[in-house]
């Protein structure tokens, strides 16, 4: 049996019809079922329903054969028995520095005030700034970080932006890009070995299904 390990957040609207194209069909409405454990039209393949956050750790420990994991994620994640072979194109959005419009995060950097930032990205986000030589204190938040700047908690925030709506509803403004995201179909090392006949080729359905 493979298992592929999936989350519901942001990016499940565009992985279902890349399932879909690569010949696999849920037996039930995923968005609708409440099960964590969905069988699929082949009696080898099942999906679990996890965390954005907890698919990595799936993967890694063999939980799940496969997963689909944001880029953000992953750069979080501080596994070693991931194996990522294909960027699957979905998820796309900008991890970005933000804050409120008032705020100048040139005078900062250039008076070399120590910037609070608030995120859930820490990995990414100390790496950012460290790469830059500008030192941070970092808030660590699990999620909703718009209210950190508007509460007058932090000077800005490292976050997911999309639409750009959610920033804009706050009444923040993007600032500077961090990264690209999007996510990625990880595998575990030792499944693949194992069960190469069979993994293998769900990678390249995936693999032609992105290309399509
Ligand atoms: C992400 C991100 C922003 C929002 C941006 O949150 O954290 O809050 O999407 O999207 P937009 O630019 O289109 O408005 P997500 O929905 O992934 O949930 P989260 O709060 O759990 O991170």
């Amino acid at each position: 049996m493979i298992t592929i390990a999936l989350s519901k957040g942001r990016i499940f609207e565009e992985t279902m019809p890349i399932l879909n194209e690569a010949g696999i069909f849920c037996n039930e409405d995923p968005e609708k079922s409440r099960k964590l454990v969905l069988t699929t039209n082949s009696k080898d393949l099942q999906l679990i329903i996890v965390r954005a956050s907890d698919v990595p750790t799936y993967v890694e420990w063999g939980g799940a054969d496969l997963g689909i994991a944001g880029k953000d994620v992953l750069d979080e994640y501080q596994g070693i028995g991931l194996y990522q072979p294909l960027d699957l194109g979905i998820g796309k959005c900008k991890m970005m520095i933000a804050a409120e419009k008032t705020f100048d995060y040139q005078r900062s950097i250039k008076n070399k005030l120590k910037l609070r930032v608030a995120t859930k990205y820490a990995s990414a986000t100390r790496k950012y700034f460290s790469q830059k030589g500008i030192s941070i204190n970092l808030i660590k938040l699990y999620g909703s970080m718009e209210l950190a700047p508007i509460v007058g908690m932090s000077d800005i925030i490292v976050d997911l932006v999309s639409s750009g709506k959610t920033l804009q509803a706050n009444n923040l403004v993007p600032i500077e890009e961090v990264g690209e995201i999007s996510s990625k179909l990880i595998v575990n090392k030792a499944s693949l070995k194992i069960n190469r006949e069979l993994i293998q080729p769900l990678i390249q359905k995936f693999s032609d299904a992105v290309s399509k």
